[in-house]
């Protein structure tokens, strides 16, 4: 890590926690400089990836970390849960599967609003990470 980089935590227990995650998003956005619009895609995306860490795997952390490279910011968020995973990647990424009954628009939709979103899932593991890299301004 750098002077510059930073990292933080937000462990997710309540819905009251998925906002925390949301919040902390939208400010590591904006101390990075990144415009509003980014800024609420990324919190947007923090929720829904933090709202199925909650709902499916019975809670977990979120960990968001924010980086110089190149000439360029990146934030990289790490979603960890310790539930049952989900055994169908593939299925879970397309829109509208959900075993919640639910719209299942939650994993598709994040995916859209960052630049990538990486999936790690086995029974008892499942880490969900995101990215967002910007030119420095
Ligand atoms: N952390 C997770 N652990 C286990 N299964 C998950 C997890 N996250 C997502 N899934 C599975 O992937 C499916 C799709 O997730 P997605 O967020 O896209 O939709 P949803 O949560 O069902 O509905 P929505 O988010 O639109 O309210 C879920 O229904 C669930 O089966
Ligand atoms: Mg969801």
């Amino acid at each position: 890590m750098r002077g510059t980089d930073s990292s933080s935590v937000v462990l997710i227990a309540t819905p009251e926690d998925v906002v925390r995650a949301r919040q902390a998003g939208r400010m590591a956005a904006a101390a990075l400089g990144l415009g509003l619009a980014d800024q609420t895609r990324l919190a947007t995306a923090i929720s829904e990836i933090a709202r199925n860490a909650l709902h499916y795997g019975g809670g977990g952390r979120c960990e968001i970390s924010a980086c110089q490279e190149e000439g360029h910011h990146r934030i990289t968020v790490q979603v960890t849960d310790h539930g049952p995973g989900i055994p169908e990647i593939e299925r879970a990424m397309s829109p509208g599967f959900s075993t919640g009954n639910s719209l299942g628009m939650g994993l598709p939709g994040a995916a859209k609003l960052v630049d990538s979103l990486a999936i790690e899932s086995r029974p008892g593991l499942t880490q969900v990470t995101l990215a967002m890299r910007r030119k420095a301004r």
